[in-house]
């Protein structure tokens, strides 16, 4: 794997902590998000320049080849968590290392703190939990204890089977309504970003605008979201099969792995990705 000199040196790049997170935020400079699962890609992401790097569970479908990410434990979690942060300090230490807790782990408040300190032991700076108002105090409960949360709303895709399918949330006024008191209530509970996953370009955007001390990170969410992600497999062009709609695969403008991501992250910054979701849902 080649890897292109064409990075800032690591000296002049600072670690990103939330508080920096947060700054680049409040003066709204767009924030960039890839998922990594291990060392090396973690390290091409770091030196890509993204923000945060999630080691999501959509690893279970995209390492471990299952079709939903319901069968991904916590201890899959830990280990992927740990070989991610573990590149992450050893190369430059920028991005902040956002661990996702799988199905299963957070059903009350004191497993979410049990599940979420593995995590946070296991490297993580912070963690992700999908779910709306009912997971408010659950959020609340882990940053009184000093543990940074980010939402999951819109499509989660560890509700897919109540959900019936990975389609797009929010399209009628009443899960329009519900989808931005998810959104206030995560919020004023503590969470300090937000994904939102397949959910109407509009609708989003009025999230975003809703909320003041929490980023919104979209994935095929349009472009008026705080930041966007995309799962690696997706942009570089890896996967197999059904390939989300709101992808994009970034291989198409480079010919190297670090060139696509950082085609993304300038993307990302200059509002030219996503382009077409607002015609999109
Ligand atoms: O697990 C994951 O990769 C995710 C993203 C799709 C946001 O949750």
């Amino acid at each position: 794997m080649s890897v292109q000199p064409s990075a800032p040196p690591a000296s002049k790049r600072a670690a990103i902590t939330l508080h920096s997170l947060m700054k680049m935020y409040s003066e709204g400079e767009k924030i960039s998000m890839l998922t990594a699962y291990d060392a090396s890609f973690a390290a091409l992401a770091d030196l890509a320049g993204v923000e945060v790097i999630l080691v999501g569970d959509s690893l279970g479908m995209v390492c471990q080849g299952h079709n939903s990410t319901l069968p991904v434990t916590l201890e899959d979690m830990r280990y992927h968590t740990e070989c991610v942060a573990r590149s992450v300090q050893k190369q430059h230490g920028r991005p902040i290392v956002l661990g996702d807790m799988p199905f299963g782990t957070y059903a009350t408040p004191e497993q979410a703190f049990r599940s979420a300190s593995v995590l946070m032991q296991a490297g993580a700076h912070m963690v992700k939990l999908e779910g709306g108002v009912w997971l408010a105090p659950t959020v609340e409960f882990l940053v009184t204890r000093g543990i940074p949360v980010c939402g999951h709303i819109g499509l989660t895709p560890q509700s897919v089977n109540t959900l019936g399918g990975y389609r797009v949330q929010g399209r009628t006024d009443n899960a329009a309504q519900q989808l931005m008191q998810d959104a206030l209530q995560l919020e004023k509970a503590g969470a300090q970003m937000l994904v939102l996953e397949m959910v109407p370009a509009v609708l989003s955007g009025d999230i975003t605008r809703a909320l003041s001390t929490c980023a919104t990170i979209g994935i095929g969410a349009g472009v008026d979201t705080a930041g966007q992600i995309l799962v690696l497999h997706d942009m570089l062009g890896v996967t197999q099969g059904k390939v989300p709609k709101f992808a994009h695969n970034f291989m198409n403008e480079a010919s190297t792995i670090l060139e696509a991501m950082q085609a993304f992250v300038r993307a990302v910054k200059e509002q030219r990705f996503p382009v077409n979701e607002l015609h999109a849902w």
